[in-house]
């Protein structure tokens, strides 16, 4: 059934659990989200971004809406990294039923401001919203924002924060970043910090970059003849303890696309002759859905739904 995110969060920052908001940008994608959630009974949210609402516009929020509408079980179409309150009406009008409003480039009061704006206009419509307060290290979006003024949520300003904007969940920077490389080893995650935000706070948490980037995955990329460096994720322990903690949303795209290219570029190395689409987009769907799998096994969603 597709429902807001409201409807996901709020029961998973109750229960300590965490929720899967997967990335899409094609049927396969939706598929693998949507049917290992209904093969698990798990709740799960699926995002796209403008970059994605720019590839694939209403044709693939159609097929999100429409696999979510036949799912038995709840799913959210979720706006990832809405730049504006345009962008976040132009996807409420497209049948999203929850949106990302991302002012955290913003000062503190411009970061209010735009966000109070959205929260009315969503709220009007019965559409929920996620904020965010601090910044990721890394790229978010279009914004690059330099490693050295990336900063972590301040609990103080999180509290104030969604006193003034009303905001239904909130995405904060605890130290995790978007892409394949999240630092050197194991990335740096603050829980003290989040352990911290959510004993102020009683709205769902969100932690954005949170693939694990398997090195399972690593390996079987470089052996199909993909090249890439020293990728490196979140470890699932450390998920695992952050929503413990309340962080009950948690934002993974970089995973699928690596197991999507995996099952992509086996299929080409083992059968060279292979041009069907179904056998070598049918096997990325596979291999990205055996990686939610493991996904919403870490984040304790499994028979939630
Ligand atoms: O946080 C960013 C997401 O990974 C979406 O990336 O803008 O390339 O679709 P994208
Ligand atoms: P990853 O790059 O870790 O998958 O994070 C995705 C994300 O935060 C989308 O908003
Ligand atoms: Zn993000």
């Amino acid at each position: 059934m597709l429902v807001t995110g409201n409807d996901i969060l709020i029961p998973a920052r109750a229960g300590k659990y965490g929720v899967g908001s997967f990335n899409t940008n094609n049927m396969e994608i939706t598929e693998a989200i949507i049917h290992t959630a209904e093969k698990l009974r798990s709740p799960v949210m699926v995002q796209m971004s403008e970059g994605a609402i720019k590839y694939g516009g209403q044709d693939l929020a159609n097929i999100v809406i429409d696999l979510a509408t036949r799912a038995t079980v709840p799913v959210a179409l979720h706006l990832d990294h809405g730049s504006s309150y345009e962008s976040a009406l132009n996807a409420i009008r497209m049948g999203f039923t929850s949106v990302m409003i991302d002012a955290s480039h913003h000062d503190f009061a411009g970061n209010v401001a735009e966000t109070r704006r959205v929260v009315e206009a969503a709220h009007a419509m019965g559409i929920s919203v996620e904020a965010e307060i601090g910044r990721l290290g890394g790229i978010e979006e279009h914004i690059v924002v330099d490693e050295k003024d990336a900063f972590l949520t301040d609990p103080a300003e999180a509290v104030q924060f969604i006193e003034q904007t009303g905001t239904d969940y909130l995405a904060i920077a605890i130290g995790t970043s978007h892409g394949a490389f999240k630092g050197k080893g194991r990335p740096y995650i603050d829980h003290a910090r989040i352990e911290k935000i959510a004993g102020m706070t009683g709205i769902p948490l969100v932690a954005h970059g949170s693939s694990g980037v398997p090195q399972e995955i690593v390996e079987r990329f470089r052996a199909a003849g993909g090249e890439i460096g020293d990728a490196a994720g979140i470890a699932d322990e450390d998920l695992q303890r952050a929503t413990g903690f309340g962080i009950a949303k948690v934002n993974v795209d970089t995973d699928l696309r690596l197991a999507s290219t995996v099952g992509i570029r086996e299929v080409l190395q083992a059968t060279p002759k292979e041009f069907d689409p179904r056998k070598i987009l049918g096997r990325a769907r596979d291999v990205m859905a055996q990686v939610i799998e493991h996904k919403m096994g870490v984040l304790g969603s499994v028979g939630k739904a």
